[in-house]
This record gives structure tokens, sequence and C-alpha cells, in this order.
């Protein structure tokens, strides 16, 4: 089970350094005007979500192999669940975004998107303090 839990952990580092980096691209192409720096800012965005979008599942997945495989789990465990859920919508909406700026139809300031880049850390937070705390 340690195995499972340790590439639990890995991935799910890895999946949040790209949860706090792309959101901070979008702060930057947001505020670009030059079009050598925006060309740079897609390749970027649309390379970094295609890299990370299997390490969410692959931490998803050894989480899953704990919670059901293992029967580790309790009511904190539904609850971070659901914030997985919300953390997973916040990833597939992050792809939705790679698109828009990809076609150049982004509508959204810089400023919107410097809070947009908090919610993985607020998200982090609770999930952590759930899953060693176990407050329920
Ligand atoms: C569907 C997704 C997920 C499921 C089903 C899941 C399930 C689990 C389970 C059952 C454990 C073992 C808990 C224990 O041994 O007491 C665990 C450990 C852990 N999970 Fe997740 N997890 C998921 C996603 C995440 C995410 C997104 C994060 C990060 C925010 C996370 C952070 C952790 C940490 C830090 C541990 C180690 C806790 C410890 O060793 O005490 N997990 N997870």
């Amino acid at each position: 089970m340690l195995w499972v839990k340790a590439f639990h952990i890995i991935f799910v580092v890895s999946w949040f350094a790209g949860l706090f980096y792309l959101p901070r691209i979008f702060v930057n192409h947001a505020m670009a005007s030059e079009p050598a720096e925006i060309a740079r800012l897609k390749l970027m965005e649309r390379k970094l979500y295609r890299f990370v979008t299997p390490i969410a599942w692959l931490a998803v997945g050894f989480g899953l192999w704990l919670w059901l495989g293992y029967g580790i789990g309790g009511a904190w465990m539904v609850v971070k669940f659901c914030l997985v859920l919300l953390l997973l919508g916040y990833h597939f909406y992050c792809g939705k975004l790679v698109k828009q700026f990809a076609a150049d139809k982004n509508t959204r300031s810089h400023i919107f998107y410097r809070w947009f880049n908090e919610i993985p850390v607020l998200v982090l937070i609770a999930v952590v303090i759930l899953v060693t705390v176990k407050p329920f």
C-alpha cells in the first residue's frame, strides 16, 4: 500500500506544479501584445496542458486505488473526493482556456487570472488538512 501512496503523492505534487504554473502563463498571456511573445505563450500553454493531463489521471487513479483497493476512507474522504472533482473541473476549464487563448478569443483580464490562480492553493490546503488530520 505504501508504494501506491508514494506514487499517489508524487503524481499529486506534479499535478499541482502544472495547476500553479498554467494560470500564471494565462496572466502573462492576458497582458502580452508582442506577436512573438504571444506565439511562445500559446506553445507553452498547449505543451504544459498536454503534459499535466495524464499526470492528473494518474494522481486520481492511485488515489482511487488507495480508497477502493485498500478501503482507506471515512467522511473526510467523501469531502476530499468532492474537492478533487472540483479540481478536475478547474483542470478541464484550464483546457478550455488554452483553446480560447490559442484562437485569440480570450476576453478576461490579467487581474481575473491572478485570482483564478489562487483556487488550486485553497483546494490544496483543504485536501492536505483533510487527509492528514482526518477531522471527521
Ligand atoms: C480522486 C482523487 C483522490 C483519492 C480517491 C484519494 C485518496 C487517498 C487515500 C485513500 C489516501 C490514503 C490516506 C491514508 O493513508 O490515511 C490518500 C493519501 C493522500 N492523498 Fe489523496 N486522493 C485523491 C486525490 C488527492 C489530491 C488531489 C491530493 C492533493 C491535494 C491528495 C493528497 C493526498 C496526500 C497528501 C496523501 C497522504 C496522506 C498521508 O500519508 O497521511 N490526494 N489519498
